[in-house]
């Protein structure tokens, strides 16, 4: 009788795998994502390479990018104002820049024990400018908008992922199907891996933002690349002493593999082989 159970058993749970293999409606989900979906573009960044170097101009006109447009709804929690000195702003800038950002920071009135906020200093991070998740959800049609820190980082392509996809948002193909279009509040980014997210395309025009002088023209492919090499360094502030140490490095191996092959030479000079 046991033996009888047991092998129902079994074949239930193989019949529940088998539908589960063969369950058609996930599979056209995956055929659709991975025929609409885009690889990211390919995109050259100052740092790529051993050799790779920042440019602090970019950097700079990325920062504005990101304060002009991102920081209304992404933080950079690991990056604090006084970090910006790495891309060339001075101590004085820095202050400026922090007491006259638009968010502040979460405090608490002294006086009443009340939630307040507090302007900037240098030491501390860029805030988010929402109070809590549910307040950033409440904003963008449910979605968190994620930190930025280390963004270029955590996605494949990092940030040609982010430039692909700031210049990705487009029309959804007419032969998309029904399921995959975008429903309300969603935006269609074939880049994006689930093809509709959350997010407006926040770059829209050319001349969004007024650049400098001396600076290229502020077109939307340009803002994209500056705000997504601005992202490069925010997740990785040391690459370009990263990359000198790697060069050193290789430098004294070569040294040393010489030296090592001169000793190997002189110890064994006058030995019978
Ligand atoms: C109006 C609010 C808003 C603005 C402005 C905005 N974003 Fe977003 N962003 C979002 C939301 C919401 C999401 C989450 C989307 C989702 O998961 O569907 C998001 C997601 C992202 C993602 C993550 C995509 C992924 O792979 O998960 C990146 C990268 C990003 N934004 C970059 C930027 C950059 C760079 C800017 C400035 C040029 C910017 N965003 C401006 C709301 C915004």
């Amino acid at each position: 009788m046991i033996r009888i159970i047991a092998f129902l058993g079994g074949l239930g749970f193989v019949a529940a795998l088998l539908v589960g293999a063969l369950m058609p409606r996930e599979a056209v989900e995956e055929a659709v994502t991975e025929k609409f979906f885009k690889e990211h573009k390919h995109v050259s960044f100052t740092t790529d390479g051993p050799l790779g170097k920042f440019d602090h101009a970019q950097l700079q006109r990325g920062f504005q990018v990101y304060k002009e447009v991102c920081s209304a709804c992404h933080s950079l929690r690991l990056v604090s104002f006084g970090d910006l000195t790495g891309i060339g702003y001075t101590p004085g800038q820095v202050k400026t820049i922090a007491t006259e950002w638009t968010q502040e920071q979460p405090s608490i009135n002294p006086d009443t024990g009340e939630a307040a906020t507090r302007k900037n200093l240098a030491s501390d991070k860029f805030p988010s400018p929402f109070a809590n998740d549910v307040a950033a959800r409440a904003a963008n049609n449910n979605a968190v908008p994620p930190d930025l820190s280390l963004m270029a980082k955590a996605r494949e392509g990092g940030a040609a992922y982010i430039y692909s996809l700031l210049t990705g948002f487009q029309e959804p193909p007419a032969d998309l199907p029904k399921d995959s279009r975008p429903g309300p509040g969603l935006h269609y980014n074939p880049y994006f891996p689930n093809l509709n997210l959350s997010m407006a395309p926040p770059l829209v025009n050319d001349g969004q933002i007024t650049y400098g002088e001396g600076a290229p023209k502020p077109t939307v492919d340009q803002m994209a690349k500056d705000v997504s090499a601005f992202l490069i360094w925010t997740a990785e502030p040391k690459l370009e002493a990263r990359h000198r140490a790697g060069i050193a490095t290789i430098i004294f191996l070569l040294i040393f593999a010489g030296l090592c092959w001169g000793s190997y030479q002189a110890i064994w000079a006058n030995k019978e082989h």
